[in-house]
């Protein structure tokens, strides 16, 4: 596999600090909790409740955390696909929370989207001439034919010509992972959103599709926003991590801070129960028992009901974000508040 050259990013230099290109500031997705005869609203899950974060132009950040602790709902309310709550998200300046579907859907040219499972997010009934054009015909940007379009991207994705007349069933689960990359950078956009776009290929396939998206990163100068449960597969792609936890971001930085020297007691966790390349594997701390309910987080610092680290103070009080050695961590431990 490729090795990304792992730098410290420009987000993690105190002076001299470009604009992001997104900017996540407090950002809550709630989803309400029906219940009785009436639908009430009962309760809410708190899929995204207070997320902050930021990319830069050319760089990849990875969001890693468990099943259903928020990742694809902070990515679905970055796309305009779930309405968020509360707090802000700017992209190039651009207010996103603040948008219409429509002016949403114009963005659209300027950040796409790679989901899991290409089966389901690739239309089987259209070739992939149609498919991989589709962008280019709805925003009118068609020069010559869309047979030309349709060979040029697949040839960008390492994929064969006469594929255009196929069907998205007629291609392994990598090839068609390709083609859901061929139709996302048609629009030469700026962001990309990668929904565990590896997390249903072999460990094989996975590396050469990493691999396809980091060259296609510094060919066009993307910016990825890789989600992933899989802490090892993110380490080879991103710049920096967030580590995300009941819908908060409780640890970010470079990757290879974390990786090396993670700092939240859940970092430490993630890392220890997953191989990362580069590192050995240092003594298994065992996550104790089950992600609580989103709909009733535990009072004070979220992780605390499993945290091998913990103090008096975590169940009683929600810990402030501090800064350190130029990352985030959301911890009692850690903090000077
Ligand atoms: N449309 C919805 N309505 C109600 N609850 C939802 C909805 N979508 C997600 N949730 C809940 O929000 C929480 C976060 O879900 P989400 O899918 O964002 O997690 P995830 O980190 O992407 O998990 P996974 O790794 O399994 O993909 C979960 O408790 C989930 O059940
Ligand atoms: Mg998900």
């Amino acid at each position: 596999m490729k090795v990304k050259k792992l730098m410290i990013s420009a987000a993690e230099k105190l002076d001299d600090k470009p604009e992001p290109l997104l900017k996540v500031t407090d950002l809550k997705t709630w989803f309400p909790v029906k219940r009785g005869f009436f639908s009430k609203t009962a309760d809410h899950v708190r899929a995204v409740d207070g997320v902050c974060l930021r990319i830069y132009r050319g760089e990849t950040l990875g969001l890693v955390g468990e099943s259903g602790c928020g990742k694809t709902t902070l990515g679905r309310t970055l796309l305009g696909l779930e309405k968020s709550n509360g707090g802000k998200a700017f992209f190039d300046k651009i207010p996103l929370h603040e948008l219409k579907r429509h002016e949403m859907n114009r963005l659209r040219e300027r950040i796409q989207v790679i989901f899991q499972d290409p089966l389901s997010s690739l239309n089987p009934r259209m070739t992939v001439i149609d498919i991989v054009t589709e962008g280019l015909v709805q925003f009118k940007k068609i020069e010559g034919s869309r047979k030309e379009h349709a060979v040029r991207l697949l040839k960008e994705v390492g994929l064969v010509a006469d594929s255009i007349y196929r069907f998205p069933h007629e291609f392994s689960g990598g090839q068609r992972q390709r083609i859901s990359i061929a139709r996302a950078i048609s629009l030469r956009p700026e962001f990309i959103i990668c929904d565990e776009a590896v997390s249903a290929l072999d460990v094989s396939i996975q590396a050469q599709v990493i691999n396809l998206l980091i060259s296609l990163q510094q060919r066009y100068q993307l910016s990825y926003l890789f989600i992933s449960h899989d802490l090892s597969v993110v380490s080879n792609i991103a710049d920096r991590i967030a580590v995300m936890y009941l819908g908060q971001i409780v640890e970010s930085g470079t990757t290879l801070d974390i990786i090396h020297n993670p700092l939240h007691p859940y970092t430490k966790a993630l890392i220890a129960a997953v191989p990362v390349p580069g590192k050995s594997r240092s003594r298994r701390i065992p996550l104790k028992g089950e992600i609580p309910s989103a709909s009733s987080p535990p009072p004070g610092c979220r992780f605390h009901t499993r945290c091998p680290e913990v103090l008096k103070i975590c169940s009683q009080k929600a810990p402030v974000r501090g800064t350190i050695d130029g990352r985030e961590v959301l911890c009692h431990l850690f903090s000077h508040a």
